[in-house]
């Protein structure tokens, strides 16, 4: 990686549709010229010089297009391996040209702790959203560049809960030290024991246009192609889904609140639903008949690497009360609407992140067919 220097991270902190060969003089009229257009909610003084830590995914991309809205200076830090911006499904052109216009990007490797160190430095940003951290350590060179800090807000997992018999999850509860999620919680700590001004959010499954991870995608791909719907034991585990819009407002609703000063909170959908109930809700919001669905003993098989659902075979959900009492936030999607939002902006017109692959369902179908005859 590059420079170590505030002259290397200026020249690489360019708008979107700039090219990286682009002088420095272009960047810095970029950054002068800004100006907060459209219906504003802060007030010029108000606004933020704000840095994501990520940005082009998923969550990123509806955090990124809030914070612009309401008249903040918005710079994503990314690799650049995902395109900087791209036009969502059902976004206006004007709106997203005028994101296009402000929205500004520093290009870098996080782990490059150096780089980040001084980039981060010479830039100078009140507030840092943490989308894509997932260890300490990565946010360590963040905190240092950038002792005048506002704010961190983080994303965390509310994977770093202990498993336990009593539900829902409160923030308050045991969490698991040895999770795959404990670099979250090693963030949690680091954040608290440097004194910073942080919020942090715990969300449980995240869903959406554009989802990453292939959660409603999965039932939707049954659905398309007419198969059955496989269910790990019973289809009574429940669970719990947040839609990424949500979400986005959350991130936007703790940014400058006092009330969110060192708190976390979890984030997520307002009903709990289970493994059975989500596939139903899947058809409905896609228009799909009701689906048969086939439950399966998974210790009966052995899938190798493959993963035969995408959920864990467990209930696993959370309070949000504390989000909704303390920050005033509250879900707009109920899960019927927000998956026909994903199906209608995502799936619907043909656009998913994993080709279908009905490997383990052929292997369970199978199986199943033996069993009944
Ligand atoms: N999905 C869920 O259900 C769920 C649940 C709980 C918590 N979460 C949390 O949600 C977060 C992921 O959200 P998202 O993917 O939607 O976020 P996002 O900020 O929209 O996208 C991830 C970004 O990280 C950038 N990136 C990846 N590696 C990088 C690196 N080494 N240096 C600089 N940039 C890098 C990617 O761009 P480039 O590739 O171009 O660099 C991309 O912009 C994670 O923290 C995850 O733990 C997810």
């Amino acid at each position: 990686m590059g420079g170590t220097n505030g002259h290397v991270s200026n020249k690489r902190l360019h708008g979107y549709n700039r090219s990286c060969g682009e002088s420095e003089a272009i960047v810095i009229s970029q950054l002068k010229l800004w100006q907060p257009k459209g219906t504003l909610h802060v007030t010029a003084s108000s606004a933020k010089k704000i840095l994501i830590m990520g940005g082009t995914r998923f969550i990123g991309v509806f955090l990124s297009r809030l914070l612009v809205k309401e008249g903040h200076q918005v710079t994503l830090f990314t690799r650049g391996k995902a395109p900087i911006t791209q036009q969502l499904p059902g976004e206006a052109d004007s709106d997203f040209s005028d994101f296009s216009s402000k929205i500004l990007h520093l290009k870098g490797d996080r782990k490059d702790f150096e780089f980040v160190k001084s980039s981060l430095s010479a830039e100078g940003f009140d507030v840092v959203y943490d989308i894509n951290g997932r260890e300490a350590v990565e946010v360590e060179p963040i905190l240092d560049a950038l002792p005048n800090l506002e704010q961190y807000i983080y994303c965390s997992s509310a994977g770093v809960y202990l498993k336990t018999d009593y539900l829902p999850h409160f923030e308050v509860d045991a969490v698991d030290p040895k999770s795959r999620h404990k670099g979250k919680l090693e963030t949690e700590s680091l954040l608290e024991s440097r004194g910073v001004n942080y919020t942090s959010l715990r969300p449980v499954y995240i869903y959406g246009p554009l989802n990453y991870n292939p959660v409603e995608e999965w039932f939707f791909h049954r659905l398309k192609a007419g198969r059955p719907i496989p269910i790990p034991n019973s289809g009574l585990q429940v669970t719990q889904l947040g839609h990424v819009k949500d979400l986005a407002r959350a991130f936007v609703q703790v940014l400058g609140n006092e009330k969110a000063s060192k708190q976390i909170f979890n984030i997520s959908g307002e009903k709990y639903v289970t493994f059975d109930g989500l596939a139903k809700a899947c058809a409905k919001a896609a228009g799909f008949p009701e689906p048969e669905i086939i439950h399966y003993n998974p210790k009966e098989f052995d899938f190798g690497k493959k993963k035969s659902f995408p959920f864990r075979d467990q209930h696993f959900f959370t309070s949000i009360e504390k989000a909704k009492s303390v920050l005033g936030w509250k879900p707009e999607f109920d899960l019927v609407s927000g998956l026909a939002d994903s199906y209608n902006l995502d799936f619907g017109r043909g656009t998913f992140r994993k080709e279908a692959d009905f490997e383990t369902d052929d292997i369970i179908l199978g199986k199943s067919l033996v069993l009944q005859s």
